[in-house]
């Protein structure tokens, strides 16, 4: 693929350069994760959110902007109808060097030989839990079969990587780590644990379900020789290896080693708003720079230039506190 031919424009006000984009197509989820949403979820309407051809638009303008990741998210981003085709038209960017994506895992079955087809170089696939049972419990809805016929067919599918996304609670799975770690070991998959942030209200106490990552990095080396890797997959985690095996276990820990030091990312919601943050409120809504210029890019690309000047240093993520630190849900700002 061709290199971006325009200077890196993307400097926050801390040094850091951004260029990886997390794109939400979709805050629609066929799951009802507990630690993402309530069970009554309100989705915005149809009418509220982009078209294919506005998050199209929006990439391309980012590419040229100097980014060259780009993740495809949502909600689940393919419960988004047509979402192939704009994966398709990002896929032949000149200057996007990985276009990869985030699901639940539950449409791959029919979906993972298109998107590979499209151009998607990685997928991470979000699961939590290997007994079918509690799979439901956790995902209110999902059934653990369909994930993994989903994973099955991504593998068919030859992407250059498939990542497992683990998210452990206490009580509920977090039991589960060293078989998670076995499964992906047995299938030749990577997997990262994440820690649970405080992103919308749930039902649950989210300081009484947090689990450390440190404690589930204790509890793997129980029973394997692990190795820190050297390796970046441009995200938050940080790997550690088993000698001689391809596996490679992640670890996402935004309370336990906050990572916004090395921050590379943003973040666009299904609405065409600019996250700065994950965890903080700043944002910018790039709507009316769509909609209002339809046919000239500048003032886009200008928003989002002028945007880095308010990306903030870090979250503050609190779980001592009650609230959650920012109201939005992660399924509407795509993680
Ligand atoms: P790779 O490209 O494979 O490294 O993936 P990734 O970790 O960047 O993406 P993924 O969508 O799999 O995200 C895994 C978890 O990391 C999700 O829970 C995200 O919300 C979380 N995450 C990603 N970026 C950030 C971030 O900047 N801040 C925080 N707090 N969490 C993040
Ligand atoms: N905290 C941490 N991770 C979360 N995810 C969803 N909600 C939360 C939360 N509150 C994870 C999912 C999925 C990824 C996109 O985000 O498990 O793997
Ligand atoms: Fe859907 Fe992902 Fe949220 Fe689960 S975590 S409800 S799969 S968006």
């Amino acid at each position: 693929m061709q290199k971006s031919s325009s200077p890196h424009a993307l400097i926050d006000s801390f040094g850091r350069k951004v260029d990886y984009i997390r794109l939400s197509i979709t805050d629609r989820c066929d799951f009802r994760c507990v630690y993402c949403m309530t069970e009554q979820a309100n989705f915005l309407s149809r009418d509220d959110v982009l078209t294919l051809e506005e998050y199209a638009r929006l990439v391309k303008v980012f590419v040229e902007l100097g980014v060259h990741k780009v993740r495809i998210t949502g909600g689940e981003p393919l419960v988004r109808k047509n979402a192939l085709r704009l994966f398709e038209t990002i896929g032949q960017l000149p200057g996007l060097h990985e276009l990869v994506i985030t699901t639940n895992g539950s449409q791959l079955e029919q979906q993972a030989r298109a998107l590979k087809q499209a151009g998607v170089k990685r997928v991470n696939i979000s699961l939590d839990s290997l007994d079918a049972r509690r799979f439901r419990q956790i995902t209110r809805v999902g059934h653990l079969d369909k994930v993994l016929r989903g994973i099955a067919a991504a593998k068919q599918a030859g992407f250059e990587n498939i990542r497992l996304n683990s998210l452990l609670m206490r009580g509920i799975n977090d039991d589960e780590a060293l078989d998670l770690v076995a499964f992906a070991i047995a299938q030749d998959l990577d997997i990262a644990f994440i820690e649970e942030m405080p992103l919308g209200a749930v039902h649950h106490v989210r300081r009484d379900s947090y689990v450390s990552n440190d404690q589930t990095l204790g509890l793997l080396r129980t029973r394997y020789d692990l190795i820190a890797s050297p390796v970046c997959t441009g995200g938050p985690a940080r790997y550690w290896q088993i000698p001689n095996n391809k596996t490679k276990i992640g670890f996402i820990s935004p309370h336990s080693h906050n990572f916004c030091e090395a921050c590379n990312r943003i973040r666009i919601s299904c609405q065409g708003e600019l996250h700065l943050c994950l965890g903080r409120e700043h944002a910018v809504d790039l709507k009316p720079f769509l909609r209002g210029y339809p046919n000239d890019d500048g003032p886009l690309k200008q928003a989002i230039i002028d945007s880095m000047q308010i990306k903030p240093q870090g979250h503050d993520f609190d779980l001592s506190r009650a609230a959650p630190a920012v109201v939005r849900f992660m399924s509407y700002t795509g993680g």
